[in-house]
């Protein structure tokens, strides 16, 4: 069967399957007949990509995705984006679960990501610099894309969705952070940590898609609340922020 190019990639994080379920005319295709791409260990992470059209826009939407924390191969990671670029993709969106830094914005509230910081140690750039696929150096300067963060704004203001914006700090995991972590990130400029994202968003940079991202803030980071932080609560209020994420990006896709 020819499916033709997707134009644009999403991939949904952590309890955020729900936007799978808009493609229509989808084709589906399980990770494991997909060389190269991971096997989801985490609950909430499907392990497979849903091809069709959201708003007359050809997509890809992944559902599921690798972790470092999981300790698997970091081909795994690349795979997946380097694939969409491969197939024609020009845009990538994407999506996670993350803490907030910030009160006011909690558990369900939408972020977009307007720059992230990467303290997750690693830089999956590194080793041998394939030319054909991006430079060696590649900027990440305006990283997520200006003019989509527009559309996402105006999106979110045409639908009555309250849309936070600012910058993701992505560490490994998978423990939470301690809140002594979490204030020295609030130091040092982050309004929002999560485990994910900043490798795509680099892969995705180096080889030429264009991102946007957002992250539904499934709970106020470690120390801010009485209660510690669990998994179970992260896909509780995924579900949550999922409905309004779902209707963002039905907006959004066909703006892209
Ligand atoms: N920290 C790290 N990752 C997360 C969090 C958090 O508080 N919430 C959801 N993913």
């Amino acid at each position: 069967m020819n499916l033709g190019s997707p134009h644009v990639g999403i991939v949904l994080g952590s309890g955020l399957g729900a936007v799978a379920d808009a493609v229509e005319d989808a084709v589906v295709i399980g990770y494991e007949d997909l060389p190269g791409f991971p096997r989801p260990t985490v609950v909430g992470h499907a392990g497979r990509a849903v091809l069709g059209r959201i708003g007359g826009v050809p997509v890809a939407v992944l559902q599921g995705r690798a972790h470092l924390y999981e300790g698997g191969d970091p081909e795994a990671v690349r795979t997946p984006v380097r694939a969409l670029r491969a197939a024609g993709a020009e845009i990538l969106i994407l999506t996670n679960a993350a803490g907030s830094l910030h009160p006011s914005v909690g558990p369900g509230s939408l972020m977009a990501i307007n720059d992230h910081i990467n303290l997750t140690g690693v830089n999956l750039l590194t080793g041998p610099n394939d030319d054909a696929v991006g430079p060696r150096f590649p900027s990440l300067r305006d990283a997520y894309d200006p003019a989509l963060l527009d559309a996402m704004r105006s999106c979110a203001q045409d639908l009555g969705i309250a849309l936070a914006e600012g910058v993701y700090l992505a560490v490994t995991g998978p423990s939470f952070e301690t809140p002594a972590e979490i204030r020295a990130f609030r130091t040092l400029g982050a309004d929002a940590v999560g485990m994910s994202t900043v490798q795509e968003t680099i892969l995705a940079r180096h080889c030429g898609l264009r991102v946007a991202a957002v992250s539904v803030i499934t709970n106020l980071a470690e120390g801010m609340t009485e209660e510690a932080l669990s998994h179970e609560q992260t896909l509780s209020a995924a579900q949550e922020g999922a409905v309004d994420l779902t209707r963002l990006l039905l907006e959004l896709i066909p703006r892209c």
